[in-house]
């Protein structure tokens, strides 16, 4: 069922322009301006309350079934999980550095923090690239009907909060920002 992978590609486009959005903030923060920090807090929110509970874990299932349909995948598979998990402790650390800047509580330089933050974005922008280029491709080739039905299952549908049918209200000022940024997605 491709439909699950076209589901998947439109969140990974749909990263690429929050992450459009996280890098043009930390821009205006480099050059010693005052960034929206509500909306960098918004995008590390959205990733940690949807994208990476939903995209990621439906990803990690589709890894497992690919795992029974081809031999030597194991490091493959490893390297997304170690992937998933990198990303997500980065996520939970720069929601505290932020959260510490807010309140000027924060005690890091400030190109600590913008190199904290490339580094976020960096991540991000190779892994999904790595999963187009490389897994994608393997999982239509090598997936079968009940195998799709399978992840699917293992991970319930959940609407996004941000780019589904509506936008729920904590992300209002993200969801403008995106509107505002004219959706540029670089590579
Ligand atoms: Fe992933
Ligand atoms: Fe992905």
């Amino acid at each position: 069922m491709a439909d699950t992978i076209t589901g998947m590609r439109t969140e990974h486009t749909n990263l690429l322009k929050l992450l459009y959005v996280l890098q043009r903030q930390v821009e205006i923060f480099a050059a010693g301006a005052n960034p929206g920090f509500d909306i960098m807090q918004e995008i590390l929110d959205y990733n940690s309350n949807f994208f990476e509970r939903v995209h990621h874990s439906k990803e990690e299932s589709m890894m497992a079934h690919l795992g029974q349909h081809l031999a030597d995948l194991d490091q493959e598979i490893a390297r997304i999980r170690a992937e998933h998990e990198k990303i997500s402790q980065l996520t939970h650390t720069l929601t505290g550095t932020l959260d510490d800047i807010i309140i000027g509580a924060s005690m890091t330089p400030r190109e600590s923090v913008v190199n904290m933050i490339m580094e976020y974005v960096n991540l991000n922008r190779e892994h999904i690239r790595h999963e187009e280029q490389a897994i994608f491709p393997l999982a239509l080739k090598h997936l079968k009907e009940q195998d799709w039905l399978d992840i699917e299952e293992a991970v319930p549908a959940d609407d996004d909060p941000l780019f589904g049918k509506e936008v729920k209200d904590q992300y209002q000022n993200l969801y403008r920002s995106i509107m505002d940024a004219n959706t540029g997605t670089p590579h």
